[in-house]
């Protein structure tokens, strides 16, 4: 019999990629929507146009916030597999909606063990934890599952929440409950709104002449970036072990933001050379000194993760996992799918 997975989250970047997999691998997939004013997706159109779409494809609309159809969509589909994906995302963000953040991104993690436990069925679960959980050290790097944990914003705090429940439900219930530490992965499907996209499209968008320049926030942050494609692979990974775990999945790598951004603009072609410092950085075409890059206070955060550099070598002993994209790879596959999509539109 073909497994089945329950997937939450499944119109964002990860949930898209994990759906593909799965389909691939045989499963049937059930993905939780919620209701848009607009559809939302897009990231999931190629599925539902093929063969898989009502025959091993099924969405259904919920909410990770309501316990009620959490209940229901558990019992009624009786997953073998539950990836919990579905949060409020963004670091930023959370700033300016920490009660809402803590809601969906927190308490909803509760939530749905609950109707997982109430089931009475033994679903595997899979929590999306991530690198934020680490923010605020700044001396201990490379960082991996014994590294302590200190948050920096309201969605690193509710991700704490998520990751202890997470471990609470599997001690005390004997559930098979899983957390993957997953550092920053990207794609062509990141939401436009995290860096690596928003300078992916901005280089995009520069080319064809629709847009002057580029304003962002802290260019020194560093960030271990990966392929998103190949950190859905771990999360299936975990689940498929004799015995539960907690893994860090990421490449060992760090870049400055501003190195994303200096090797997003060399792909199209363009040399981009540096003046100034913090708030006063500027980036410029070395050809035509025509300025491309600049900096917005506004940009910057309340409290700023200054390094995340992760440590996979247990998920790389353990499971046999590998990340497959490098640094350069990765952007360059952003910016080569985004200059596709801009010239795309008339
Ligand atoms: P994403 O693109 O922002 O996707 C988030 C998903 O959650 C979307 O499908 C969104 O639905 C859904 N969602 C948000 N609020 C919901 C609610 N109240 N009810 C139901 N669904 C809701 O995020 P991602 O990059 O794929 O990340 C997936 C998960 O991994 C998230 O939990 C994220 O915090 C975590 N994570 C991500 C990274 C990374 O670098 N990408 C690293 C570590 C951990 P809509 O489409 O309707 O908005
Ligand atoms: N979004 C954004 N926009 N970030 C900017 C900008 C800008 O214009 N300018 C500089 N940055 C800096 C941020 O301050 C941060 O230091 C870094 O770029 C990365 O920001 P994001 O791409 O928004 O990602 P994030 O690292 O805060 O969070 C992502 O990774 C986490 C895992 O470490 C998200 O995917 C989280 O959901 C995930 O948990």
């Amino acid at each position: 019999m073909d497994k089945t997975a329950l997937i939450t989250g499944i119109t964002g970047q990860d949930g898209s990629y994990l759906a593909d997999f799965l389909l691939e691998k045989g499963y049937q997939v059930h993905g939780l929507v919620r209701r848009n004013s607009l559809p939302n997706t897009q990231r999931i159109h190629h599925i539902l146009n093929s063969k898989y779409n009502n025959v091993k494809f099924f969405l259904h609309y919920a909410d990770i916030a309501d316990s009620g159809c959490l209940v229901r969509l558990i019992g009624q589909i009786n997953p073998d597999e539950v990836y919990n994906l579905a949060a409020q995302s963004h670091v930023g963000i959370s700033f300016d909606m920490p009660e809402y953040t803590a809601q969906v991104t927190g308490v909803s993690t509760v939530r749905l063990l609950e109707a997982v436990r109430a089931s009475g069925k033994d679903s595997r679960f899979y929590q999306a934890s991530t690198s934020e959980l680490f923010g605020g050290l700044k001396d201990t790097a490379p960082q991996n599952e014994s590294t302590p944990f200190y948050p920096k914003s309201p969605y690193g705090a509710a991700k704490l929440y998520s990751y202890w429940i997470t471990v609470n439900y599997r001690e005390s219930y004997d559930m098979y409950a899983c957390n993957g530490i997953l550092f920053n992965h990207e794609s062509p499907r990141r939401g436009e709104n995290f860096v690596t996209r928003k300078i992916t499209l901005a280089v995009a968008n520069i080319l064809a002449g629709r847009q002057e320049k580029l304003s962002l926030g802290n260019l020194d942050a560093k960030r271990d970036w990966g392929f998103a494609g190949d950190y859905v692979e771990g999360m299936w990974l975990m689940l498929q072990q004799p015995l539960p775990g907690d893994y860090v999945l990421a490449t060992n790598e760090t870049h400055t933001v501003q190195e994303f951004a200096q090797a997003a603009f060399q792909v199209a072609g363009i040399t981009l050379c540096w003046e100034g410092s913090g708030i006063n950085t500027k980036g410029y075409d070395k050809q035509n000194g025509r300025l491309l890059v600049d900096i917005d206070p506004a940009l910057y955060r309340p409290a700023e993760v200054e390094l995340l550099w992760g440590d996979p070598a247990k998920a790389e002993h353990k499971l046999g996992w590998r990340r497959n994209v490098s640094f350069s790879n990765l952007v360059e596959m952003m910016v080569e799918s985004d200059i596709k999509m801009v010239n795309s539109v008339k």
